[in-house]
């Protein structure tokens, strides 16, 4: 109990960086909280609720495309690698590609420490010989990779499209680090979602039983209930938003009155239809994913796309830089 109030930032105890996000977000034009925060426990619930809604469809697509190339990926990788997950979370799509290439270690790297206790311990009954080594880490910053994996053959997997939810700065960035941190010759898995008619884009972000709205709205929850906010959740409807010229959805918080609350002890106002930008999920062409990956450092050797061509799997490999031309 105690732990899960600690957890939860209750007891006084939230984390620091949360508040400055969110107060520097409030206080910003236009306001905007990065979408990182959503994932308290209920934020992840929520987020797993999301992923099996009928309107959803990069989490079965994706699982599709793996399961269908999975043959082809065996053949692809190397033997004897070290498959290296950002973000492992509760995936359900790992088992997919550890069955296909049958790896020499797998090591999950997850800033969420209970999920990731929970998703190696799960992974070890189902994969009783393979070594596991769970690292428990921000991969926004430095990740220090185990030295059992040290001299084995790297393969990245960053699945989910979580790429997208990061403007091209920061897309980049990420890239070119997972290349410093795998190594030149490792190779990278990765899940793009594709731009698509804003028809399927809109109910995928804004969902008809409301549970993405939740997800949102969720956020104002934590900041009452972390750092001592009085907003009104009833005060602040889900908006979800095809930006054309971004190539993204963007979710937004918005007043549907005037409204005051304080966060910290400070007040903030906000007029009815102004909004709280809380995520962008950035979507790619074919073209924008090469070349967006090639940026990163990484250049695409395969990738494979479902009937509809909703989402792209791309394999690519950290060849060595060349000097142009
Ligand atoms: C985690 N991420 C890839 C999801 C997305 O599709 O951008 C987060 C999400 N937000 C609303 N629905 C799902």
């Amino acid at each position: 109990m105690l732990k899960q109030e600690l957890e939860d930032g209750q007891l006084g105890l939230a984390d620091p960086n949360f508040r400055r996000d969110v107060l520097n977000g409030l206080a910003a034009s236009p306001r905007a909280i990065p979408a990182r925060w959503f994932y308290d426990r209920r934020g992840s619930e929520l987020f797993e609720a999301i992923t099996d809604l009928p309107e959803y469809y990069p989490t079965r697509t994706e699982t599709a495309l793996l399961r269908q190339t999975g043959p082809e990926l065996g053949a692809l990788a190397a033997r004897g690698a070290a498959v290296v997950e950002f973000g492992s979370g509760s995936s359900t799509k790992t088992p997919i590609l550890l069955r296909a290439i049958d790896p020499a270690a797998y090591v999950p790297i997850d800033i969420s420490g209970d999920f990731l206790r929970q998703s190696a311990d799960e992974l070890s009954q189902a994969f009783p010989g393979l070594p596991v080594y769970p690292v428990e880490a921000d991969f926004l910053r430095p990740v220090p990779l185990p030295p059992q994996v040290k001299d084995m053959p790297k393969l990245g997997f960053f699945p989910g499209s979580t790429i997208g939810n990061m403007n091209a700065w920061h897309a980049v960035d990420l890239l070119r680090a997972m290349r410093t941190w795998l190594g030149e010759g490792a190779r990278l898995l990765i899940g793009m979602d594709r731009v698509k008619s804003p028809d399927i884009l809109i109910p995928a972000y804004d969902d008809e039983h409301g549970v993405t709205a939740e997800f949102n709205l969720n956020l104002l929850e934590r900041i009452n209930r972390e750092l001592g906010g009085t907003i009104p959740l009833d005060a602040f409807r889900h908006r979800a938003i095809w930006n054309a010229d971004a190539a993204r959805i963007e979710m937004h918080l918005e007043a549907v009155r005037d409204v005051r609350f304080q966060v910290d002890g400070r007040p903030f106002s906000m007029s009815a239809g102004e909004t709280i930008h809380t995520e962008n999920s950035h979507k790619y062409g074919p073209n924008g994913a090469r070349q967006l990956l090639r940026a990163g450092g990484w250049t695409p050797i395969k990738e494979w796309s479902d009937p509809q061509d909703w989402f792209g799997l791309i394999l690519c490999e950290a060849q060595p830089i060349r000097m142009a031309p």
